[in-house]
């Protein structure tokens, strides 16, 4: 619920906002109950060895190997709880997990688009279902903002020519404050929205509701072929001068310089972008640069295109498709490096 006021402790509600919040009492605690011990220690001593005459010299103190070890040891362990503690938080937060539903986010100064995998778009206002894990692909058309949902206790850089992710899982419905956490200009202040969390039902409703839009996938296809890629990167590969990229995402492509790359998210951007950055090995540098061609948005539709490449087209499928020897996954990418099969 959104209240007027600035709440002292954000409302909770996702997964991993309780996790969030016991570690930072445990932090506060800790540092609240070493500020009284050493405040109730030090006006102790000050009050018991104060001078009591003018002439008065202290004994002198040899030191103590006891008490040092101890004063080490103890803050030692204490500092380790609080770093795997922390470790543990992080890794959780910052490792989407695989089933997760994606929607992608592209912040403007100053609004935030979205949109849902299946079409609809939003602008400022983010729906999710609860109790769904949830995985946000995000970019930016211009400077740097930084996506920030406090109820769910998730924030990220969104960063030009960079993919930043984020993943949640609501657990309770309402609507909760969306910010943009990095300053990014005169209207930073207002680049702000709100997060629906409905239960899956109502989700499902409001989905299905607006579903007369075009799927990301499908409006990456029309870019694709508008684009002229599919003469390099045909339906199979059937173009040959480009690897074919059915089943790619995900995989690993073996590069011309020997190293290999998972093809994710970053890595299909860059090459669309920046084609002769990572040459996928027997494949020359001939793919001009889409640079300026196509908008954030247009890249997350070609995304979302090639990454349902993977699931339409099934191995058996594929290779029917491609008359020739003409490469269908990233192994055979790799062999037609070599001189014979070229
Ligand atoms: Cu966008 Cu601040």
């Amino acid at each position: 619920m959104q209240t007027p006021w600035i709440p002292f402790i954000p409302p909770s509600a996702s997964t991993l906002s309780g996790k969030v919040d016991a570690l930072y009492f445990y932090l506060v605690g800790v540092t609240v109950f070493f500020t009284l011990l050493i405040w109730g220690v030090l006006s102790y001593f000050v009050i018991k060895y104060r001078r009591r005459n003018t002439y008065e010299i202290p004994r002198p103190v040899a030191g103590s190997h006891k008490l040092e070890t101890i004063w080490s040891v103890i803050p030692f362990i204490i500092a380790m709880t609080m770093f795997a503690w922390g470790a543990q938080v992080f890794f959780e937060q910052w490792r989407p997990p695989a089933n997760a539903v994606e929607i992608y986010v592209v912040g403007k100064q100053w609004m935030w688009k979205i949109q849902h995998t299946t079409g609809q778009r939003e602008i400022n206002e983010l729906h999710v279902p609860v109790g769904r894990k949830i995985k946000l692909i995000m970019t930016t058309e211009d400077v740097i903002h930084d996506f920030f949902i406090p109820a769910f206790r998730i924030k990220a850089d969104v960063v030009p020519g960079r993919y930043t992710t984020l993943w949640f899982e609501a657990t309770k419905a309402g609507r909760y404050h969306l910010f943009c956490a990095e300053y990014c200009g005169m209207n930073h202040s207002g680049m702000i929205g709100s997060v629906v969390a409905l239960e899956p039902t109502e989700f499902d409703d409001w989905l299905s509701g607006n579903s007369s839009q075009q799927s990301p996938a499908v409006a990456g296809q029309q870019i694709y072929s508008t684009l002229g890629c599919v003469s390099c990167h045909g339906a199979a590969g059937e173009g040959g001068r480009g690897p074919a990229l059915e089943g790619i995402f995900g995989k690993q492509v073996s590069l011309n310089n020997g190293q290999s790359i998972i093809a994710d998210e970053a890595y299909i951007r860059e090459s669309i972008v920046n084609p002769q950055a990572k040459l996928v090995n027997g494949f020359g540098p001939i793919m001009p640069t889409f640079q300026g061609q196509v908008s954030e948005e247009q890249l997350l539709q070609i995304l979302a295109f090639i990454k349902s490449l993977q699931s339409e087209v099934p191995q058996a499928a594929g290779r029917r498709a491609s008359p020739a020897a003409v490469p269908t996954s990233p192994a055979q990418v790799s062999a037609a490096g070599s001189p014979a099969n070229r």
